[in-house]
C-alpha cells in the first residue's frame, strides 16, 4: 500500500507530520563528483523533497565485473539521504545490463521481428525471457536487498524501470521457446490452438508445438490470433520478470512495499497494466506530455486511468518532467504555471506522490537536454524556484494523502484487449485509433463539465449510471453477458463502431455485427463502411462523422434512432441508436464524431440517466473538477483548463491551495489549480 510508503517517510525539514504527499525525483548521483552530493541534499531540503529513486541505471557501477561489487558509494548516498530526512525508493538496478555481461552473454540481447540483434549502447537491451539475463538480474536484486534490508532510508523498492519501454517485443529463440510454453498453458492441446488461431486458413495447421514461432517478418499478414497472443504473451513475460524480482524482495525485506513504474500513455500499449496492477504493492506511473491538441486532456485521462488501474486507491506519480523532454522532434519548454498545473492534475486524480525525471539535469549522455528539478542553469533559476514553490504547495496538501477518488456517475471503459485487437493489420481501416476515440469521449465530457472515471474490465462497472465503451472490439461471451446485465439492471451503456465484433480468439461473432452486442443494442449491420482519410458524412443532428460508417438496420421495435446520416451512401439510415432495456439502455454511435460532435451528442445520451454537470454553468468546459475523499476529509480540485483567468462562483470550503474572493468565489489564474476541503466531511 502507498500508505505504508508514506508512513515510512520521515518528517520533512519543515517538521510537517506524516502522512504527507511524497515529492522528489530520480536521483543519479553517480553522474556527479562527491561534492555535488552535498549541494544536492541541501537543495532537496530547500525544495521540500522527501523521496528520491536511486540506482535505476547503476548496475555497471554496483557490479563492475561478474564477481566484483562496489557498494561503498551507494552506502554513502543512502546514509546522506537519510541524514537529511529523505526516503529512498531504491531501484533494483536491472534496467540496463553492463557491457561485461552483454559481452560475455550476447545471447541476452533482444532480436527484432526481422532477426536483427538489438545491440548494447543505450539501455534495456535484454530479452524478457532470457534465463541467463534472469539469473544475473536476480543475483543483483538479492545482493541489493540483502545489503539494504535494514537501511533506514529504504522506503520502497523500484523494480527495474519502465518494464517494456524499449524491449516489450523480442522475437529471439528464447522468446520462441517461452511463447510455446505460454501457449501450452493457455490451450493445453494443439487442436485447441489450431482452432483458436484459425489455422485452416492459408495452410497454417501445426502438427507439433516446436513448429510454432513468434510472428516474425512474414511474406504477408501474419496470423491475427498469433499476433494477438504474442501481444498477450509479451506483456505476461515482462510481468513474470516483475514477479521474479518482487519475490526476492518480499523474501528479504518483508514490509517494504514493491512497485515498478508503469507508463500509461498512448504510445506504450504493449503492457496490459490493468492486468499488472495486482503484482505491485502500490501502482506507480510515469507520464510525459506530448504537445498536440488535447495534450492536457490526455494527461488527465492518463492520471484518471492510472487511478482506475489502482482501483481508485492513491497511486504514485514516479516520473514526469519539470519542462522539456529530449525525445520529441521539437522539445518545448513548459510555460509558466504548467509545471505546477501538470503536477496537481495528477494529484487531482489520486496521485499521492509527485516525482520527476530527474533531480539534476545531466551534463553528459543522451538525456542532457531533458529538463530536471535543478537545471543546467543551477538553483538560481525560475525553474528551481517553481520547483520549490510546488514543494510548498504539496506540503499544504498533506491532508489529501490517502484520499481515494470519489466515484463519478460516468465511466469510460478502457480495455487493452480491445486496444490490441482493434488496431491489428488486415482490418477494414488502418486509420482507427483506439486510444484517440476514448480520449475524444473524455474530452467531450470535460467540455461539458461532467466528471468521468476511466475504468478497466476489472473495475466494478455497476458503479456508474452511464458506461461508455468506445471501440469495444473484442468481447468474450462473458463480457457480453456482463454488459447485458448492466443495461438490464438500469445501467446506460454507450458503445461505438467496430465494437462487439470478435471473441477472445479474434474470431468474428457471426450473424451480423456487432455480433456480441447485437441483441442488446437492437441493431444489425451487414457490412462495414469505413471512410477514406479526410472524407466525412453529415448527420441530421448537425454533427459530422469521419473514419467509419455502418449500414444499420434496427431489429427491435423499441430501438430509437437518435440521429440519421444526412449524406453519404447511408443517407436516411440510422447513425446513432438507443435501445431502452429494463430500466437502462444501450446506445450505439456508428461513426467517429470527434470531440465537438460528441460534446453535442452526449447530453442526449446522458439525459435518460439523469447525469448533469456538477459545475456552475458559466465555468463548464473551462474548469475540470475532481473529488477525492479520505481520512483527511473530502477535497475538491478545480483545474483551469484555459489560458485565461476563470472565476468559479458558489464554492464553499477551506481553501488549501488557491484563493477566494470576498463572495466565496474561487479565482483561478491561467492554468491555475485550486483545492478546497469541503465542509461537513
Ligand atoms: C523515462 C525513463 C527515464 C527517462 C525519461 C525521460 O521515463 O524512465 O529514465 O529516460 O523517460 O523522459
Ligand atoms: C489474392 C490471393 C487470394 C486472396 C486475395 C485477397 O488474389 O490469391 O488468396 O488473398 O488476394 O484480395
Amino acid at each position: 500500500m502507498i500508505s505504508t510508503l508514506l508512513s515510512r517517510l520521515q518528517r520533512g525539514p519543515d517538521g510537517a507530520p506524516a502522512p504527507r504527499l511524497a515529492f522528489g525525483a530520480d536521483y543519479n548521483p553517480e553522474q556527479w563528483p562527491r561534492e555535488v552530493w552535498e549541494e544536492d541534499v541541501r537543495l532537496m531540503r530547500e525544495a521540500g523533497v522527501n523521496i528520491v529513486s536511486v540506482a535505476i541505471f547503476s548496475w555497471a557501477r554496483i557490479q563492475p565485473g561478474p564477481g566484483t561489487w562496489d557498494f561503498a558509494w551507494l552506502d554513502e548516498v543512502m546514509d546522506l539521504l537519510h541524514e537529511n530526512g529523505i526516503g529512498v525508493d531504491l531501484a533494483t538496478a536491472t534496467a540496463s545490463p553492463p557491457p561485461w555481461l552483454t559481452t560475455a552473454h550476447p545471447e541476452i540481447l533482444p532480436v527484432t521481428d526481422r532477426g536483427e540483434t538489438v545491440w548494447p549502447g543505450a539501455r534495456q537491451h535484454w530479452r524478457p525471457t532470457s534465463p541467463v539475463f534472469r539469473e544475473h538480474a536476480l543475483r543483483l536484486v538479492r545482493e541489493l536487498a540483502t545489503r539494504y534490508a535494514g537501511h533506514p532510508a529504504l522506503v520502497a523498492w523500484h523494480v527495474n524501470n519502465e518494464l517494456g519501454c524499449h524491449n516489450v517485443y523480442d522475437y529471439s529463440d528464447d522468446a520462441a521457446r517461452a511463447f510455446r510454453e505460454w501457449l501450452r498453458a493457455r490451450y493445453t492441446t494443439l487442436d485447441a490452438l489450431n482452432h483458436a488461431w484459425g489455422t485452416a486458413f492459408w495452410s497454417q495447421r501445426y502438427s507439433d508445438w516446436e513448429q510454432i514461432l513468434p510472428p516474425r517478418l512474414a511474406a504477408s499478414h501474419p496470423n491475427p490470433t498469433q499476433q494477438l497472443d504474442f501481444k498477450r504473451f509479451s506483456s505476461d513475460a515482462l510481468k513474470d520478470h516483475l514477479r521474479a524480482e518482487r519475490e526476492i524482495l518480499r523474501e528479504l525485506t518483508p514490509g517494504v512495499p514493491v512497485t515498478t513504474n508503469f507508463m500509461v500513455m498512448p504510445g506504450t500499449k504493449g503492457m496490459n497494466y490493468a492486468d499488472w496492477a495486482d503484482e505491485v504493492d502500490f501502482v506507480a506511473n510515469d507520464h510525459y506530455v506530448v504537445p498536440r491538441p488535447q495534450d492536457r486532456d490526455e494527461l488527465s485521462f492518463s492520471a484518471n486511468l492510472t487511478s482506475g488501474i489502482a482501483g481508485g486507491r492513491p497511486w504514485f506519480l514516479m516520473e514526469h518532467s519539470t519542462s522539456a523532454v529530449n525525445w520529441q522532434p521539437v522539445n518545448l519548454a513548459k510555460r509558466p504555471g504548467e509545471l505546477a498545473r501538470d503536477s496537481l492534475l495528477h494529484v487531482a486524480h489520486g496521485a499521492d506522490a509527485v516525482c520527476f525525471f530527474q533531480w539534476r539535469q545531466s551534463a553528459a549522455g543522451a538525456e542532457k537536454y531533458h529538463s530536471a528539478m535543478v537545471p543546467h542553469a543551477g538553483a538560481d533559476s525560475d525553474l528551481f524556484r517553481a520547483v520549490t514553490a510546488l514543494g510548498g504547495t504539496l506540503r499544504a496538501l498533506a491532508p489529501v494523502a490517502g484520499a481515494e477518488r470519489e466515484p463519478a456517475e460516468v465511466g469510460i471503459l478502457f480495455d487493452w484487449e480491445s486496444w490490441w485487437a482493434s488496431e491489428q493489420d488486415s482490418h477494414p481501416t488502418s486509420l482507427l485509433d483506439y486510444h484517440q476515440e476514448a480520449l475524444d469521449w473524455y474530452s467531450a465530457l470535460l467540455a461539458l463539465g461532467i466528471r468521468a472515471d476511466v475504468v478497466t474490465t476489472r473495475s466494478d462497472l455497476s458503479r456508474h449510471r452511464v458506461l461508455i465503451a468506445p471501440v469495444l472490439h473484442l468481447v468474450p461471451a462473458e463480457l457480453a453477458k456482463d454488459l447485458t446485465r448492466y443495461a438490464e439492471q438500469g445501467g446506460h451503456l454507450v458503445t461505438t463502431y467496430f465494437s462487439g465484433v470478435v471473441d477472445e480468439n479474434d474470431h468474428v461473432w457471426l450473424g451480423g455485427y456487432p455480433g456480441a452486442l447485437r441483441d442488446l443494442l437492437g441493431i444489425r449491420v451487414e457490412e462495414f463502411g469505413p471512410l477514406p482519410a479526410g472524407q466525412t458524412v453529415e448527420l441530421d443532428d448537425a454533427t459530422t462523422g469521419g473514419l467509419w460508417t455502418d449500414r444499420i438496420t434496427t431489429t427491435a421495435p423499441e430501438t430509437e434512432v437518435l440521429a440519421r446520416y444526412r449524406t453519404g451512401v447511408h443517407a436516411g439510415r440510422p447513425a446513432v441508436t438507443r435501445r431502452p432495456t429494463g430500466g437502462g439502455s444501450a446506445a450505439y454511435v456508428s461513426t467517429r464524431l470527434g470531440v465537438d460532435g460528441l460534446t453535442s451528442l452526449l447530453p442526449r445520451l446522458l439525459a435518460p440517466a439523469g447525469v448533469r454537470s456538477e459545475l456552475p454553468a458559466e465555468v463548464r468546459g473551462l474548469v475540470e473538477a475532481t473529488v477525492r475523499r479520505g481520512p483527511g476529509g473530502r477535497f475538491l480540485f478545480l483545474v483551469n483548463r484555459t489560458d485565461d483567468p476563470v472565476t468559479v462562483p458558489g464554492t464553499t470550503g477551506e481553501v488549501l491551495v488557491g484563493s477566494t474572493g470576498a463572495d466565496g468565489a474561487v479565482a483561478l489564474g491561467p492554468r491555475d489549480v485550486a483545492v478546497l476541503r469541503l465542509p461537513n466531511s
